[in-house]
Parts: structure tokens; sequence; C-alpha cells
């Protein structure tokens, strides 16, 4: 996803324009006659037709005041405490040029914490601990090497061209750090079999191989919450022509894209903006049958694949689920 627009600069919800919004992407039909659930309004039927509702976007509600204890009833995940962003560039977003980098930024730097930790574990030549290669690579290329490549695939294809053509002016870096950035994502998965085949060296060279790519990235990202925000600001963009974009940023993504990238945004966003603004943007902003994948099966797909196999890496404890899913379904939770 972009530098999606988070609607957080009132405090009142308004009546929102409607706007059509289909998310196309992936085969769903399967998907539906799998999870389907017959109490909801938004029907897996219509999601297996690909004949997805009209979005509603919403203003999101101000955050004002103490931030409240975070824990909501989606899936029954504790989320995480509010504790603000961690952005160097961004310490106290002002307007929704400042709020809509952070959105998907913010997950990747809380990822970007994750990963070292489980870094700090690795060690899968040691007998017993054999089963962290798989566990590890599985997820990194399923999860956060996807939603990476998908996020900065979105700013080169769809926003900046956006924004340029409104005017804004962007540094040429950004597009060559993308494509690094991608070169050196696609790199990482050469080393899963000579670790696998038991090559030390590959061990070491897989941990600095990710530890400079994660730096690099966190550097791009910084350089990205001081271009983006001027560059929109001194462009003729508006706040709903940004909305436009990123709805096509959202079709682009289809429902793969989004089910990788939405949790960890969610997740995120209950600890840099809290748990009020991550409600109401699932609550308001999200395409109803967005809303519906959501909260029926990728949070819980995230809370098992990726909270449970970052636990297990972290913990040294093997992984007690599949970190893939086990079928051709993508939107059910993988137990
Ligand atoms: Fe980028
Ligand atoms: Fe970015």
């Amino acid at each position: 996803m972009g530098c999606t627009s988070s609607k957080m600069s009132v405090s009142v919800p308004q009546k929102p324009a409607q706007k059509t919004l289909l998310v196309g992407g992936g085969s769903p039909k399967k998907a539906a006659e799998l999870c389907m659930d017959p109490d909801d309004s938004f029907t897996s039927e219509a999601l297996a037709k690909n004949q997805l509702r009209p979005a509603r976007l919403r203003p999101m509600p101000m955050l004002t005041g103490p931030m409240p204890k975070s824990s909501i009833g989606l899936a029954g995940l504790q989320w995480p405490m509010f504790v603000g962003p961690t952005s160097h560039v961004i310490k106290a977003p002002k307007d929704w040029c400042d709020r809509g980098i952070l959105l998907p930024h913010e997950a990747f730097r809380w990822l970007h914490g994750e990963i070292r930790k489980i870094l700090t574990y690795f060690d899968p030549l040691v007998p017993g601990q054999d089963w962290q290669t798989s566990l590890f690579f599985s997820w990194l290329e399923r999860y956060y090497i996807l939603a990476v490549r998908h996020h900065h695939d979105s700013e080169e294809r769809i926003y900046n061209p956006a924004i340029i053509g409104k005017g804004g002016s962007l540094p040429a870096k950004i597009t060559s750090d993308h494509k690094d950035i991608i070169a050196r994502l696609n790199s990482c998965s050469k080393f899963r079999s000579r670790i696998e085949n038991g090559e030390e060296i590959a061990v070491v060279k897989f941990k600095n191989h990710l530890t400079q790519l994660i730096d690099m990235i966190e550097d791009h990202l910084a350089e990205e919450e001081s271009a983006y925000p001027e560059a929109l600001r001194s462009s003729g963009m508006t706040e709903a022509d940004e909305e436009l974009v990123v709805e096509k940023i959202i079709q682009d993504l289809g429902l793969d894209g989004n089910k990788v990238l939405l949790p960890p945004i969610i997740y995120a966003m209950h600890m840099w903006a809290g748990r009020e603004a991550a409600e109401a943007m699932v609550n308001t902003q999200l395409p109803p049958q967005i809303k519906f994948a959501l909260t029926h099966f990728w949070i819980r797909d995230f809370q098992v694949n990726s909270l449970g196999v970052i636990s297990s890496l972290q913990g040294m404890v093997p992984f007690q689920g599949s970190p893939q899913c086990t079928t051709p379904c993508i939107v059910c939770a993988v137990q």
C-alpha cells in the first residue's frame, strides 16, 4: 500500500461521499465456499462473484486526550498498547499528509523490530534448531517480503505518478532505492538452501544481509516521510484526490495483497495512533468486502501465522502450525 490517507482530522464522522471501489485480484470463489458465514450482511457469495459493494470512506475521528487501553474484539486478538509514532521524522503527525505515510511505514518499523529480535535467536545449525530455517524463511517470503514489495511497487506505479501529475516533485532517489530494495529482498531466499545444507558461513551472511537490508529500508522510509508530505503540500493534490489514489492502490493490491498488508498496518496503528483510530479505520474506512475478510479471516491468519511465528522464533519453540496456507483459499486463516 502506498502512502495511505488516514482521515483522522475531524472529531465527528461526516456523511461520506459514496465511492465505488472494486477490489480485484485472486480467485475468491473457493475461499467463499469454504468460509461462508450466513449471518453476515456482506456475504461470501458477493466475494465469490467479485461483485463488491461500493466503499464508504469516512473521515476518522480526531485523536485527542489520553489513549484508551488497547484491546478490541477483532478475532479476540490482544492488541498492543499506544506508544506513539516510532518515526524520527514525523514525531507528531499534524495533517493527512503526515498521517498517510505512517500507516504502512509504522507497520514496517514494527516488523523490523521483531525481525531484529528473531535474528538474535536464529541459529539453525545448532542441533535441534533446524526447524528455524524453514519457519523463518517461509514467513519472511510469504508475509514480510511480499508486503514490502507490494508497498514500494504501489508507490512506484500509482502513488508517485499521481503526485507528480498534480505538480508535486519527488527525489529521484526514491525510485532508485525501490529498485535496490526489491533486488535485495529477492536475494534473501538464496540463503535458504545453503543454510538448509548446513553452510555455517551462509547463516552469518544471511544475518548480515537482512540486517543491512532492514537498515537501508528504514533510511528509505525516513526519507519518504520527509519527501512525501512536502511533495503533497506543494502539489495541487487535495485530501480527496489522495483518497482516490489510495482507492486505486487498494484495488490494485487485490485480496491477497490486502491480506498481507492490512493486519500489520492495523496492529501497528494501535501503537502509533491508538485503538480509537485503528477501530475507526476498520469500521469506517475499509470497503465492506475488505472489512469482512479482514475481521473474519485475515486478522486470525495474522494472529497465527505472523504473531505466532514471530513468538516461536523469538522463544526458540518450534511452531505448532503451518506458516503457509494449506488450501487454495486466499482469505481463510491458516490453522
Ligand atoms: Fe518506498
Ligand atoms: Fe513508503
